[in-house]
């Protein structure tokens, strides 16, 4: 689990790491995550395919499908909504992936301690 013994947030990465619309993966204390920003949001889920239980990438850090605006999983071609990780197209329709709590503070994302 990623709960901090001190209870404080943890820092993932600067929202400027993120390109605009764009992605990034990551792994923090062994599991396996990334990040889509959206303008101002960054959404943050496990990396992990409800349809598989497979990371979603076959390009590192490439998680958005060719319009930017969906997150897309590289084996079969399942869409997710990147606000509420929830599958709209292929196999895993109507299954959601699974969401790390996340804030932006001065210009940095953090992940939530509560987890
Ligand atoms: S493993 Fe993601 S769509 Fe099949």
């Amino acid at each position: 689990m990623l709960a901090p013994t001190d209870n404080h947030p943890l820092p993932l990465c600067r929202l400027a790491a993120l390109d605009d619309p764009g992605s990034k993966g990551f792994v923090v204390q062994g599991r396996q995550l990334f990040a889509v920003r959206q303008g101002s949001q960054v959404f943050v889920y496990e990396n992990r395919c409800p349809h598989r239980g497979i990371p979603l990438e076959w390009v590192a850090d490439q998680f958005l499908d060719s319009s930017g605006k969906l997150i897309q999983c590289a084996s079969h071609g399942a869409l997710f909504l990147p606000e509420s990780g929830e599958c709209v197209a292929g196999p895993c329709s109507g299954a959601s992936l699974t969401p790390v709590a996340s804030h932006i503070e001065a210009g940095q994302v953090w992940l939530d301690s509560d987890q």
